[in-house]
């Protein structure tokens, strides 16, 4: 495609080290931050204390629910925030940046959500946003929507709007040496999954392609090292690179099937995102690559699947790609769908849930409820 828009956050700090900014970075910004962190704020003690008196804190105890945003948005406009910053995993990015837009919007959560709500516009831009991941993964302090959990329809979904994207990314690759080794490869895997996704997408454009080449690169690189040795520093930059540059492509070509299920397994089993998508990953490619081996052998996809093979695994082909998924989902122990929490009762639901998504639509090949359910069972 070479009629394209791209558009990322204003601006993007990112290096080991870096962290160092965010006082500079806010005073640029406001003076009444609102600060969304995890469940353990404390990790990150020591560059909280370097913002000042007027802050409000609100932690994120997992992926974020429609209540638990409610509530913030409440917290928020109660502290008259001009500035909210995200500090943590995708999921405190995400719950950063719905707070900071919806505390500018009138009406409920639910107007603007799509697949449940109204997907009304969110008319009115959002506070602005610093986002400053610690985990290596979902690319969110780089992308325009923010995911929320509706535990009574058992989906997850987005709200989008081209304001919430992040007035700063801040990614300091020093920040994810602690997370532990089930972390560290549910969220590469998910990195992995957002370079992939666009690469092989009819929406793809020539930025985005070049974003998903080196992400690809750089999950090759470093993932495995980053989950054999938390503490390899330059294994950990890898990563974050791959993932800021996943979230660049997702959030300017479209993603594909195994984001298409993510949403509603994540809904329905509660797993963490990231591991929902490396279970699926490899069923998901060998279904796609025969689909459009079948409906057109020089697909222009089935180029593209061979390219990410080179990216990964050093050697072009699908075979590659596939030996080369297959072997680091094993390696980093990424359970099966059985094992995250769906029971094979439940496949037909995951289907029916899937068809509905956003993200089905960015498959480079459409697929049947047969084949659908034949990528669950065999990433059961
Ligand atoms: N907006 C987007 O573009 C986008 C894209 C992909 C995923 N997502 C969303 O992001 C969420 C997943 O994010 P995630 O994979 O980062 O997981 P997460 O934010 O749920 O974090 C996973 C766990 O890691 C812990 N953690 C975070 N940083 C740590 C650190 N440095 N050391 C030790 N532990 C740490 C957290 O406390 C949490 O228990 C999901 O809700 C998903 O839907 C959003």
């Amino acid at each position: 495609m070479t009629d394209f828009v791209f558009a990322t956050a204003g601006r993007i700090v990112f290096g080991p080290g870096r962290a160092r900014d965010l006082p500079a970075l806010v005073a640029g910004l406001g003076s009444r931050p609102f600060v969304c962190t995890g469940a353990h704020p404390e990790r990150h003690a020591a560059l909280l204390d370097t913002l000042g008196p007027d802050l409000a804190q609100w932690s994120v105890r997992g992926e974020p629910t429609v209540p638990e945003i409610q509530a913030g948005v409440a917290a928020a406009r109660e502290h008259r925030a001009d500035l909210v910053i995200g500090l943590g995993g995708g999921a405190v990015l995400d719950a950063a940046k719905l707070i900071a837009v919806l505390v500018r919007n009138p009406a409920d959560l639910l107007d603007y959500a799509e697949v449940i709500g109204a997907g009304a516009p969110l008319g009115v831009p959002s506070l602005p946003t610093i986002a400053v991941p610690t985990t290596a993964g979902t690319g969110s302090e780089v992308t325009a929507n923010g995911v929320v959990a509706s535990p009574e329809h058992e989906v997850k979904v987005s709200l989008r709007s081209p304001s919430m994207l992040p007035a700063v990314a801040l990614v300091d690759p020093e920040l994810t040496l602690g997370c532990p080794p089930a972390i560290t490869a549910a969220s590469g895997l998910d990195a992995l999954t957002q370079c992939l996704e666009p690469f092989v997408s009819p929406a793809a454009t020539p930025i985005t392609d070049a974003l998903c080449a080196e992400g690809l690169r750089r999950v090759g690189s470093g993932l495995r090292r980053a989950y054999a040795d938390g503490a390899d520093l330059d294994a950990r930059t890898d990563l974050s690179l791959a993932a800021l540059l996943s979230g660049m492509a997702l959030a300017n070509a479209k993603l594909g099937a195994v984001h298409g299920f993510a949403g509603g397994i994540g809904g329905l089993t509660g797993a963490p995102h990231g591991a929902i998508c490396a279970a699926l990953l490899a069923a998901t490619c060998r279904t796609n690559l025969s689909a459009l081996s079948d409906l057109d052998p020089a697909h222009p996809a089935l180029g593209r699947y061979a390219a990410a093979g080179e990216f990964l695994s050093g050697e072009r082909g699908t075979v590659p790609l596939l030996e080369w998924i297959e072997e680091t989902v094993s390696l980093l122990q990424v359970p099966g769908l059985i094992g995250l929490g769906l029971p094979r009762e439940r496949f037909a639901e995951a289907c029916e849930k899937a068809a509905a998504a956003s993200s089905m639509k960015g498959n480079p090949v459409a697929l049947d409820r047969e084949q659908l359910l034949g990528i669950l069972e065999a990433s059961a």
